[in-house]
C-alpha cells in the first residue's frame, strides 16, 4: 500500500487567479481583465487587479510552500506578461518575473510545474478573432518558444493547456467566463479544433527550444464516471459512459483525448455533429496527438453509473448526499481511482492528477487559528483512492492539491476558498489552514500516514 517512492506531491495555482499586478510593467490585457469589467459578470463586480498580490509576495508564498515541505509546485504564466500583443515584442520585465519566480523554486527545492496557459487569454489575440481565428495554433506556438528559450534550462515539467473543455464551452459557448461569448455549435467546434492544434504546436516548440529535455503533459478536465458497485457489471457501464458519445460537448471526454492520444476525433461524434464537423486539414491530426510524457487530469468529482438493461444509466445521488461550497459539487472519492484507473487504460500513459481540492466555508477562529476539518477529510478520503490505484497498477505520477492558497476564482472572485492556506485579503496576510500542517505530513511520509 504505498505511492512510489518519487512521488510528486505539489500544489497548484493559476497566474491570473493569484498575481494581481494586473497592468504593471508592461503586462497587456487579457480576456479576464476585460471580462470582469463587464456589468454584472463577475461576483460583486470584482476584477483580479490584486488577486494574492502574488507578483510582489511570491518569495514569502514560495517560503511557505517550502515549509510545508512541497516538493513541486504548478503555476501558470500569464501570457499578455510575457507578450503583451500576444505575439511579436516581448515584454522583458514580465519575463523577467518568471525568470526570478524559477529560480527561487529552485532555491527553496520546489520543482516548477509550468502551465503555459490558464485562461488568461492576450485581449489583443480574441481581437484577432482568438479560438477562432486558425493562426492562434500559430501564436501558442510561438508564445511556447518565447518561454521555452527562456526558461527551458530550469523548468523540467512543463504543461501546454489547462482544462480546454471550461475555457472554451464556459467561456465561448455559455459566456459565464472569458472571453463570456455565446457562440453558435460548430464555432465551438471549430474553436475546439483549434485549440487541439495549438497544443500540439507547444508540445512542438517545447521540445524544439528548451535547453534540457522537457517532460511534457496537459491538464485536462476528466469528466469522471464511477461504477455505483464495484460489480464487473458496473465497471464496465462506468468506463463505457466515460468514453461515449454525450450531447454535452464538455462531458464527451473522448471528443477532447482521443485527438491528443490516438489522433483521431471519435467516430461517432464526427457523424453526429455533421456539418459542424471540423474542418480537418491534412496534418492536423498528426500535429494534435504530440506523444506526451504525462497525462495531468483535474479531478473534483465525478458521476455515478451502473449498468441496466438499456445500457449505462447515470445514478442519482441520495437526498442529504455529502457537497462542498462550490456550486454543490458532490464529493465523490472514488473518482481519484476510478478516474486515473479508466484513463490509463484507454490511453496508456502516467497519470498525474494536476488539480483536486476541498471548498469549505472558512473562517479565523478566536484562536486566530483557521481549522477546516472538512478539507482534510476531502482530501484523505480522496489521497486514500488515489493510492487504491497506484496499488492496483495505474502508474500515478503526482498530486497537486488545488489550491496553494485562496485566490480570485474566476467570474466568483473571492466568494469561494479552496486553499490550504488562508488568504486574509484585505492584510494579504497568509494564515495556513489546518489542512496544512495535515497535508504537509502527508508528504513527509509519502502518504503511509493515510
Ligand atoms: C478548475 C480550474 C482552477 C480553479 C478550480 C476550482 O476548473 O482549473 O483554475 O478554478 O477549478
Amino acid at each position: 500500500m504505498a505511492f512510489k517512492k518519487d512521488f510528486t506531491w505539489g500544489v497548484a495555482s493559476a497566474s491570473f487567479q493569484i498575481e494581481g499586478a494586473a497592468f504593471e510593467d508592461g503586462k497587456g490585457p487579457s480576456v479576464w481583465d476585460m471580462l470582469c469589467r463587464k456589468p454584472g459578470a463577475s461576483w460583486r463586480g470584482q476584477v483580479g487587479d490584486v488577486a494574492c498580490d502574488h507578483y510582489r509576495r511570491y518569495r514569502e508564498d514560495i517560503a511557505i510552500m517550502k515549509r510545508l515541505g512541497v516538493r513541486a509546485s504548478r503555476f501558470s504564466v500569464s501570457w499578455p506578461r510575457v507578450l503583451p500583443a500576444g505575439v511579436g515584442a516581448v515584454n522583458d520585465k514580465g519575463l523577467d518575473f518568471y525568470d526570478r519566480l524559477v529560480d527561487e523554486y529552485l532555491a527553496a527545492g520546489i520543482e516548477p510545474w509550468l502551465t503555459l496557459f490558464h485562461w488568461d487569454y492576450p485581449l489583443a489575440l480574441y481581437h484577432r478573432g482568438g479560438w477562432l481565428n486558425r493562426e492562434s495554433a500559430d501564436w501558442f506556438g510561438e508564445y511556447a518558444r518565447v518561454l521555452a528559450e527562456r526558461l527551458g534550462d530550469r523548468v523540467s515539467h512543463w504543461m501546454t493547456l489547462n482544462e480546454p473543455q471550461c475555457f472554451l464551452i464556459i467561456g465561448h459557448e455559455e459566456g459565464r467566463h472569458a472571453p463570456g461569448d455565446q457562440l453558435r455549435f460548430d464555432e465551438v467546434v471549430r474553436a475546439i479544433h483549434h485549440t487541439l492544434l495549438a497544443h500540439g504546436r507547444g508540445v512542438q516548440a517545447l521540445r524544439a527550444h528548451a535547453k534540457t529535455k522537457p517532460t511534457v503533459g496537459v491538464a485536462m478536465v476528466a469528466s469522471t464516471r464511477m461504477p455505483q458497485t464495484e460489480t464487473p457489471a458496473d465497471i464496465d457501464a462506468a468506463r463505457s459512459a466515460m468514453f461515449a458519445y454525450n450531447p454535452s460537448i464538455f462531458q464527451h471526454n473522448a471528443w477532447w483525448f482521443d485527438p491528443m492520444f490516438k489522433g483521431e476525433y471519435p467516430a461517432e461524434g464526427l457523424a453526429r455533429f455533421g456539418p459542424a464537423a471540423p474542418d480537418i486539414q491534412p496534418g492536423d491530426m498528426e500535429t494534435i496527438a504530440q506523444p506526451l510524457d504525462f497525462l495531468g487530469v483535474n479531478i473534483y468529482n465525478g458521476q455515478f453509473i451502473e449498468a441496466s438493461p438499456e445500457g449505462p444509466r447515470y445514478v442519482d445521488l441520495p437526498p442529504g448526499y455529502p457537497k462542498s461550497a462550490y456550486d454543490n459539487w458532490p464529493i465523490t472519492p472514488t473518482c481519484l481511482y476510478w478516474g486515473p484507473r479508466f484513463l490509463h487504460e484507454r490511453y496508456g500513459l502516467p497519470i498525474v492528477i494536476t488539480e483536486n481540492g476541498g471548498c469549505v466555508v472558512d473562517t479565523i477562529s478566536l484562536d486566530g487559528c483557521v481549522h477546516d476539518p472538512q478539507r482534510t477529510d476531502y482530501l484523505h478520503r480522496h489521497l486514500l483512492e488515489l493510492r487504491r490505484a497506484a496499488d492496483d497498477g495505474v502508474p500515478v505520477d503526482g498530486y497537486f492539491y488545488w489550491s496553494f492558497a485562496d485566490n480570485f476564482e474566476w467570474n466568483l472572485g473571492d466568494s469561494i476558498r479552496m486553499g490550504l492556506i488562508f488568504t486574509d485579503y484585505p492584510t494579504q496576510r497568509r494564515i495556513p489552514k489546518d489542512s496544512a500542517a495535515w497535508y504537509s505530513e502527508v508528504i513527509r511520509t509519502n502518504g503511509n500516514n493515510l
